[in-house]
């Protein structure tokens, strides 16, 4: 029988991966998809002819579903998540898991008081290149881990992702989440402490297009990482690229974060240097396998938990604190969810609610 999936937002990752993530898969269907705009419902319905496509959140909850996947602007993620688990309906949260940590933290409080299995849209943690950069790193192809040094730059329209209100973070939230994701993973540790330069910085307004910052984690291990928005080019680009560096090799890893799945690895180590091109495989549909298995009783992996989600959000909400404060060094306690910074920092503005 088929995976039902409900969609909410139909806009550009729904129109752009989903759909096809869906309808090239065996055991997945798209049940239904809601969204406030019309003009993307229609987009959508001429994509996927049978399923329930409207603008009524209620039409879309009375739908037989599996899955509930929240793919829609940052400030929405709590209402649909929350919504759907209090319904006991297994749910996919797109990253970054909230605006605001606060937020982030009431949504994993309804995932606690849910039976539902809950994930985060880290699709990262499903691209081929990922997957083979992870297990030649645990076959200790490059040694101990010491450094990475990462950069995800994007270009993006000028919408609800450059408004401190609808978005929270900005070109950190929305880029700068693949470095520290995959850094927390890679160096399997919280970070102890970061420090970061945004721009524009403490804006109520506007989020950051721009933000060079490091997160260090215990034995002196660093991630130094770069992101930002560009709103000059005419055709959407991406350069997504790290180096990791260890004590017996490293390295080079471009294109894993991006959307088609593909990327490739040049590693340099006592065998020289071996470029490493796995075959991609869409990281969409294996998510939506993933969550499907979940349900059926498999354990969510911890890397992609809603808590990972959460933990990481805090990461990035002290980042763009740091600079808010000067560029100061901002220290993590043993919980850096509950340490606060970002989200104090964030529930100030005006109107937004903590
Ligand atoms: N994992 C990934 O690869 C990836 C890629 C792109 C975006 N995202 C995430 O997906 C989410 C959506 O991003 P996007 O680029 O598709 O944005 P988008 O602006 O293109 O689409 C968002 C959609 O949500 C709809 N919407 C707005 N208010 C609504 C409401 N109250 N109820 C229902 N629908 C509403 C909008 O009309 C729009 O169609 C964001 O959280 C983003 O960070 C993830």
């Amino acid at each position: 029988m088929s995976y039902r999936i409900g969609i909410i937002g139909a806009g550009f990752i729904t129109q752009t991966v989903l759909i096809t993530a869906i309808n090239d898969a065996d055991g997945l269907s798209l049940a239904a998809v809601l969204d406030s705009d019309r003009r993307a419902i229609e987009a959508v319905s001429r994509l996927s002819t049978n399923a329930v496509c409207t603008d009524s959140e209620e039409e879309f909850f009375s739908v037989q579903l599996d899955v509930v996947h929240v793919a829609t602007p940052n400030n929405l993620h709590e209402h649909y998540a929350c919504r759907a688990l209090s319904l006991g309906m297994a749910t996919l949260v797109e990253k970054p898991l909230a605006d605001t940590v606060a937020a982030g933290r009431r949504i994993v409080t309804a995932h606690q008081q849910s039976v539902a299995p809950a994930m985060i849209g880290y699709m990262s943690k499903h691209n081929s290149t990922h997957r083979r950069m992870e297990a030649l790193i645990a076959e200790g192809a490059i040694g101990p881990l010491r450094a990475m040094t990462a950069r995800c730059l994007g270009w993006r329209e000028g919408n609800w992702r450059n408004k401190r209100r609808e978005a929270g973070l900005g070109s950190l939230g929305d880029l700068g989440i693949y470095p520290v994701l995959t850094a927390v993973q890679l160096f399997g540790a919280e970070p102890t402490s970061c420090q970061a330069v945004v721009w524009p910085s403490g804006d109520p307004e506007q989020t950051d297009i721009f933000a060079d910052g490091t997160v260090w984690f215990s034995g002196e291990r660093y991630l130094h990482l770069q992101s930002s928005f560009t709103f000059h080019e005419p055709t959407p680009v991406m350069v997504s690229e790290y180096t990791i560096v260890g004590s017996d090799g490293f390295m080079h890893v471009s294109g894993s974060w991006a959307m088609d799945g593909g990327g490739y690895i040049e590693l340099w180590n006592r065998n020289g240097h071996t470029v490493i091109k796995p075959a991609p495989v869409n990281p969409y549909t294996e998510q939506y396998l993933l969550l499907a298995a979940c349900s059926r009783g498999a354990p969510v992996p911890p890397a992609v938990s809603l808590e990972r989600g959460l933990s990481d959000l805090a990461i990035l909400c002290a980042l763009d604190d740091s600079s808010a404060n000067g560029g100061a060094r901002i220290e993590f306690g043993s919980d850096p969810v509950g340490l606060g910074s970002g989200s104090r920092r964030q529930s100030q503005i005006p109107g937004q609610v903590a």
